[in-house]
């Protein structure tokens, strides 16, 4: 899908109806990915539609994993791992940490060389956080600045488990271990320091491998998956941008259909409730072991919160989100501990502090967060930083704003949710 470069806004523009989100984007991952360790076909449904979930369906083309997008699915003909041959071609993960840091884990039980790189943001975010525990596990791991950048070179190896203890809660490094504990001799814990989102764990367990979660804690042994069929519940994290658009655009009711309900990744909703925010939702039923249901927001007026602690991990992708609802709430909203937020596809406090700047609002940054201060954000010229989710907080903070507001840098949205735009022409068209 071609993107334009600018998206333009001219005023204010409630949005109505339902709307069905493309699949998760974690869960998406995941779902290539475990069913290229299986043996077997499986069939998958409603994948997100993004660049960052094509990137890992290519690696896994690169490996020999037969991948064919038919008329009603894509079907997935796993040989398992044994079945993965080394790839000729350097692995381009584009601009996706999980396709990097995941894959990374089941290439390090695989005998070959695999070399992963990517876009220039994802060749500065962090990998020493995956390089250096899957050389404890026995494999060989290389990248820039000895493993802590990509390009990472990786030529796997006979792993044995460890207990590793996370320094920061991250769901890509935990999944990239588990993978690897998958193939290694013996038991691999791995202990976060909070919960982070836990798709691996839920989805593992469901296709029939032992995984043993407690806690903060998981454990995995030699195992693999067996095929099955999928259709990937609706993403959260794109929810976020409309449930925040529906809250702060006046006259809005807006339901959202057949999304991922997984606890680790409502804490949007948590925070936004604390906000005031009506926000109804409706479980209907379980896939793959992840909840699923629907979700019913209305506008309405919001008051500053303070998001921190345990929380961060669970909304770090909806603060760009959370912070245009703070731009709209009565009061000052703080987010702290959430220096990893720098660290994302854009330096996230950075590129909030800059726009909501623009937006005419009162904003501080911290090495681990920031302070706004709510108020009546005024029409701008807004830059994504070549980042998705600020294209698209920006773009629903544009879009309850009178007068002419522009994105610039919309092509980014491309990553996760081309189609967004045009979702959300559709939700406002009545207005
Ligand atoms: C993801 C985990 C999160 C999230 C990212 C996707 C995943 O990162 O920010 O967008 O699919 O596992 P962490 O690894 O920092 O938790």
């Amino acid at each position: 899908m071609s993107l334009p470069n600018e998206l333009g806004f001219g005023g204010v523009r409630a949005l109505h109806g339902r709307l069905r989100l493309p699949g998760d984007k974690s869960i998406s991952h995941r779902a290539l990915l475990f069913a290229a360790l299986a043996t077997g076909r499986s069939a998958l449904t409603n994948l997100a539609t993004g660049d960052d979930v094509l990137a890992t369906r290519a690696a896994l083309d690169a490996l020999g994993v037969g991948i064919r997008t038919g008329a009603e699915a894509v079907t997935v003909s796993g040989t398992g791992l044994g079945g993965w041959r080394e790839p000729e071609m350097v692995l381009d993960c584009g601009n996706s940490g999980t396709t990097m840091r995941v894959l990374s884990g089941a290439l390090a039980g695989r005998p070959f060389l695999s070399v992963l790189t990517g876009d220039s943001s994802l060749r500065q975010r962090p990998m020493r956080r995956v390089s250096e525990p899957l050389r404890a596990m026995g494999a060989r791991v290389d990248g820039r600045a000895d493993g802590a950048f990509a390009p990472l070179v990786i030529r796997g190896g006979d792993l044995h488990g460890l207990r590793h203890e996370l320094p920061v809660a991250s769901a890509q490094v935990k999944s990239a271990l588990m993978l690897a504990g998958l193939q290694a001799e013996g038991t691999t814990e791995i202990v976060s320091p909070a919960i982070s989102r836990d798709h691996s764990e839920r989805m593992l367990a469901a296709l029939g491998v032992p995984v043993e979660v407690e806690g903060c804690t998981v454990r995995v042994q030699v195992g693999a998956p067996e095929p099955f069929q999928l259709d990937v519940p609706g993403d959260p994290s794109s929810a976020a941008f409309f449930v925040v658009a529906a809250l702060i655009t006046p006259g809005s009711d807006l339901t959202i259909e057949s999304l991922s309900l997984n606890p680790t990744r409502l804490g949007f909703v948590d925070v936004l409730r604390r906000m005031g925010a009506d926000i109804d939702i409706e479980p209907s039923g379980e896939r793959c072991g992840e909840p699923v249901g629907e979700l019913r927001v209305r506008a309405g007026s919001l008051v500053a919160t303070m998001i921190e602690g345990d929380e961060i991990p669970n909304v770090q992708d909806e603060i760009p989100a959370l912070a245009v609802a703070a731009a709209f709430a009565d009061g000052v909203t703080e987010v702290r501990d959430a220096a990893e937020l720098a660290l994302k596809e854009s330096n996230r406090i950075g590129a909030l502090h800059q726009e909501l700047s623009e937006l005419g609002l009162a904003v501080e940054t911290r090495a681990d967060g920031l302070v706004i201060r709510g108020g009546q954000p005024r029409a701008a010229l807004l830059k994504s930083h070549g980042d998705h989710r600020m294209a698209m907080a920006l773009a629903v903070a544009a879009n309850a704003i009178d007068g002419q507001s522009t994105v610039r840098g919309w092509q980014a949205v491309s990553s996760s949710y081309p189609e967004f735009a045009d979702d959300l022409a559709r939700l406002t068209s009545a207005s």
